[in-house]
C-alpha cells in the first residue's frame, strides 16, 4: 500500500454499531432522573393517601343502654358500630358484658376470651364467674383470670350521658393490670 492510500484509509469516518454515546447519555440520564423522580412522587402520593387509608373511628361513642338497666349482675348488650377502612365501609355488631362493681361503679367488659379469642358467656356453669367454652378460661364478674387465661378480659371505654350508657374502644382491663 503506498502512502496516499494509507492516508485515505485513516481519515475515513468510523462506523460504530449500536448507540452513539449521545444517545448512551441520554438513556442513562433519562432513567436515572425518572428513578428520582419517582423516589420523590411516591411519597408525597402516599403521604395525601394515607389519611384515606386510615380507620376514623378511633375514639368514638356509641350508645347502647339506659343506665337505669344496670345491674350488680352482667348483662349482655349488643350495639352495632361504624367503621370506614379506607374505601371499606361496614356496620360490624359488638358485644358487651356490663354490669356494676362493688363500689356501684358501671364497667363493660369485652367477651373475647384472652386465652386464643373464643366468646366468654357470664354464669354458664352456675357459679357466678365468666367462662370460656373452648379450653375452660373463668373469670370473676370483674373480669379477672382465674385460669387458662393469661390475662383479664378487656373493658369497653364507658361512659353515662343524660342516663345514657355510651361505650368506645376497648382497652385493657383498668382493675387489675
Ligand atoms: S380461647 Fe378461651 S379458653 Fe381458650
Amino acid at each position: 500500500m503506498s502512502n496516499h492510500e494509507h492516508q485515505e484509509t485513516a481519515h475515513r469516518p468510523v462506523k460504530r454499531n449500536g448507540m452513539s454515546r449521545r444517545q448512551f447519555l441520554s438513556y442513562t440520564l433519562g432513567g436515572a432522573g425518572a428513578f428520582m423522580g419517582a423516589g420523590m412522587i411516591l411519597p408525597m402520593v402516599r403521604f395525601a393517601v394515607d389519611p384515606i387509608l386510615q380507620k376514623k373511628e378511633t375514639g368514638t361513642f356509641v350508645k347502647v343502654v339506659e343506665a337505669s338497666k344496670i345491674t350488680n349482675e352482667p348483662q349482655e348488650f349488643k350495639f352495632k358500630i361504624h367503621q370506614v377502612d379506607g374505601w371499606y365501609i361496614s356496620d360490624p355488631e359488638l358485644t358487651a358484658w356490663i354490669s356494676k362493681d362493688s363500689q356501684g361503679k358501671m364497667f363493660a367488659l369485652s367477651p373475647v376470651c384472652k386465652h386464643l379469642g373464643c366468646t366468654i358467656g357470664w354464669n354458664t356453669e352456675k357459679n357466678n364467674q365468666y367462662v370460656c367454652p373452648c379450653h375452660g378460661a373463668h373469670y370473676t364478674q370483674e373480669g379477672k383470670n382465674l385460669v387458662v387465661a393469661p390475662k383479664p378480659l378487656d373493658e369497653y371505654e364507658l361512659k353515662v350521658e343524660n342516663e345514657w350508657i355510651y361505650l368506645g374502644p376497648v382497652m385493657p382491663n383498668t382493675r387489675f393490670k
